[in-house]
């Protein structure tokens, strides 16, 4: 049975033990070769497990972008409302 540590990105313990063993000391290390804590929930789930692992202090920040995804210009216009001018 596979142990995956980050589901939303398919990212299992293994994965991040051998990448830790590689050398990777931070979360934002980790992050950067696993793509752990990049998902859906963007580590709400996993980030504390690396950060065990790792035996990193829980306040240390790790680098925290928006999710990405596609958006339909219609759906992003109808979000701006409209000017005097139109
Ligand atoms: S479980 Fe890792 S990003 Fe969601």
């Amino acid at each position: 049975m596979t142990n995956y540590l980050c589901r939303c990105e398919d990212i299992t313990l293994e994965r991040v033990e051998q990448v830790i063993a590689e050398g990777k000391s931070t979360v934002n290390d980790v992050k950067r070769h696993t793509r752990v804590g990049m998902g859906r929930c963007q580590g709400a789930y996993c980030i504390s497990e690396v950060r065990r692992l790792l035996e990193e202090d829980e306040h240390d920040p790790m680098t925290m972008r928006p999710p990405v995804r596609q958006i339909r210009l219609d759906t992003l216009a109808a979000t701006v409302p409209p000017s005097d001018d139109d």
